[in-house]
């Protein structure tokens, strides 16, 4: 990192910045090492401390679900690796929430200089020293599509993150978004700009698959 260098964080829409990194699993060089894959990159503020425990076991324990959704994860921390591979070592001793002999698989990221929690505006006012807890979701066009920040003392709900991912690929897939709450199988909106006509158009086209609640409120039948 060159001194005084300011950093724009990325923001959704923005192409994630490139990376190379060392890892628990090697070397890493992002997006080309991840072309096609969804990404899951995340901080958390420090090795050997309580609440990120809880959330490595979760995520680790959900690793198998994320590949299933093409999906991978890629975590980081400004400690040694070292320390990571003494911490994620202990994990495995420890038995919490009926997870037990939890390996984590996906790399985690040494960043001791900061150089990626900085490209990626994870060092905030909160401390100089530590990352927060950042969840950004890339996409297989290395865009990044969702940025979460969590305060240090709240561990994160990674079925959100998961049900996110799954909206995320629905709406490129069918062309629709996602309503308040939506969960896998419900009924999705058909966004109002684009194919589906003129208000009018779209209170007369109701049909079978599509119901109108008003002009504006439109949802596709996904049962
Ligand atoms: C924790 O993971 O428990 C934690 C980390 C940094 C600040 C506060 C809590």
């Amino acid at each position: 990192m060159e001194e005084n260098q300011v950093y724009q964080m990325p923001l959704i829409g923005d192409p994630a910045p490139a990376f190379e990194a060392v890892t628990t699993q090697g070397k890493i060089k992002f997006p080309e090492d991840y072309k096609g894959k969804w990404v899951i990159l995340f901080s958390h503020p420090a090795d050997f401390t309580p609440v990120c425990t809880t959330e490595f076991m979760t995520f680790a324990s959900m690793a198998d679900e994320f590949k299933a959704l093409n999906t991978e994860l890629i975590g980081l921390s400004v400690d040694s690796l070292y320390a990571h591979i003494a911490w994620l070592r202990k994990i495995q001793d420890i038995e919490w929430n009926g997870m037990k002999d939890i390996e984590v698989k996906f790399p985690l990221i040494e960043d001791i200089k900061m150089d990626v929690s900085n490209k990626y505006g994870m060092i905030q006012s909160q401390s100089n020293t530590q990352a927060v807890r950042a969840v950004f979701i890339i996409d297989p066009k290395a865009i990044v599509r969702t940025i979460l920040y969590y305060p240090a003392s709240t561990g994160r709900n990674f079925d959100e993150i998961k049900r996110i991912i799954i909206a995320l690929q629905k709406a490129d897939k069918d062309n629709v978004a996602t309503p308040a709450n939506w969960q896998p199988g419900q009924d999705t909106i058909v966004p109002t700009a684009g194919s589906c006509g003129t208000a009018k158009e779209r209170m007369e086209n109701q049909d079978e698959n599509n119901y109108c609640l008003d002009w504006f409120l439109c949802f596709k039948k996904e049962k």
